[in-house]
């Protein structure tokens, strides 16, 4: 049996599949001809291996309470020791509906309603939205945009903010999702010291992991045993293979203690097993999904380097923030002398592009732009093309 699904190229019709990124636009108040490039999933279809073996589950035709069997739990291992030289362990792991839901677990299990819960904005907004939904407040050690055009670290604010604020909880994002940084081992480990000598818990998000252009992805957990104890590590291939409604995460915690007050949360959430699709289709894509993966990979990272390039030699005025990481470019306008208010408008209503705005990742998101390249090569540049007209 051969991968077939390998033509990324193909532009699929999305509409009326009950697709969040086609089919919502007017309920979520944006008109109906928009092009998304928006939410991140993409626009290829699967493995082909992920599609055949849910096609055989979906006719088995029973759908009772499900739990994991061997070898589920070796597949998901060793794509981590293989693609990620990390091992976790069985012991480690807590299968939840999603890593949000994982992080909303994280912030209940570790702290108190009215505590303070750091993170490093601009991030993606689930996190802040874990926090304040669950009476929490945030507390951002925001990302510093250098003059050479990349993101770093202040790691003076950071320890300063978690000691001031007596912080119990870090959201990671890594690879960080929307500034596009793969941290390497040292920041990682900087941070990792930090939070070890101020007790703080590290939940590092690790689901864009499988999309590395820089560098290498390093596990924040696997950097070193205390680490590890500190920390919450998830995944997922929802990302990697585009199973986002799959409703699937696998969450590694090595340190008991908090793995239990984990598992307590989702016990008192009421969640115990998953839908049995995710399982199956986690299982194909981890054990059979590696070719698809290194061709879609270097389908997208070949979109980057396409945007970068047409960015660069079209778009005056606008900056593209080195993609080391994710398939989710981030655009900085704030050049082009338009307001946020002008540019959000532009280029929703006159580039008709439903993209996400960099205010919604926080404040110092404003001028900023997210789009997701994983998709064919005619829609991204449709896209490019677009927003070169808004700025004419
Ligand atoms: C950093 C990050 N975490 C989590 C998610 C979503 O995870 P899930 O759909 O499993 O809740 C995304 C999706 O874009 C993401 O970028």
């Amino acid at each position: 049996m051969a991968e077939r699904n390998l033509d990324f190229d193909r532009i699929i019709d999305r509409k009326n599949t009950r697709c969040l990124k086609y089919d919502f636009a007017v309920k979520r108040g944006m008109p109906e001809d928009v092009l998304p490039l928006w939410v991140a999933d993409m626009d290829f279809e699967t493995s082909s291996y992920i599609e055949d073996a849910l096609t055989e589950r979906v006719q088995e035709g029973i759908f009772g309470y499900s739990d994991v069997q061997t070898p589920y739990f070796e597949i998901v291992r060793d794509w981590m020791v293989r693609h990620h030289d990390w091992e976790p362990q069985e012991k480690w792991l807590i299968k939840t509906p999603g890593v949000v839901f994982a992080l909303a677990m994280a912030v209940k299990a570790y702290t108190d309603p009215g505590d303070k819960v750091l993170l490093q904005q601009p991030v993606y907004y689930p996190f802040s939205e874990v926090i304040t939904d669950n009476g929490r407040e945030v507390v951002s050690n925001d990302l510093v945009l250098t003059e050479d055009g990349t993101y770093k670290i202040d790691f003076t604010d950071f320890e300063q903010k978690i000691i001031a604020n007596g912080i119990k909880l870090f959201l990671l994002c890594s690879p960080h999702n929307p500034v596009g940084r793969v941290w390497t081992r040292e920041e990682l480990e900087k941070i990792g010291d930090i939070c070890v000598k101020h007790g703080v818990t590290v939940v590092s998000d690790e689901i864009h992991n499988d999309f590395v252009w820089e560098g290498t992805h390093t596990v924040f957990a696997g950097i070193k045993k205390e680490f590890a104890d500190i920390s919450v590590t998830c995944t997922s291939p929802s990302k990697t293979f585009n199973l986002a409604s799959m409703l699937i995460s696998n969450i590694f915690i090595p340190n008991q203690t908090l793995r239990r007050k984990f598992r307590k949360e989702m016990d008192r959430a009421g969640i115990s097993q998953l839908s049995v699709l995710g399982l199956v289709a986690t299982e194909a894509a981890y054990a059979h999904g590696d070719e698809w993966y290194t061709a879609m990979k270097n389908y997208v990272r070949d979109n980057i380097a396409f945007a970068k390039a047409y960015v660069e030699e079209n778009l005056p005025g606008v900056r593209m923030i080195d993609t080391q990481g994710t398939y989710l470019i981030w655009l900085d306008f704030r050049q082009t002398g338009l307001t946020v208010e002008e540019l959000d408008h532009k280029i929703i209503y006159e580039a008709k592009l439903w993209l996400d705005s960099g205010k919604i990742f926080g404040k110092t998101g404003e001028g900023f732009e997210r789009i997701n390249v994983a998709c064919p090569r005619a829609v991204l540049q449709e896209a490019l093309d677009r927003i070169r007209g808004i700025l004419q």
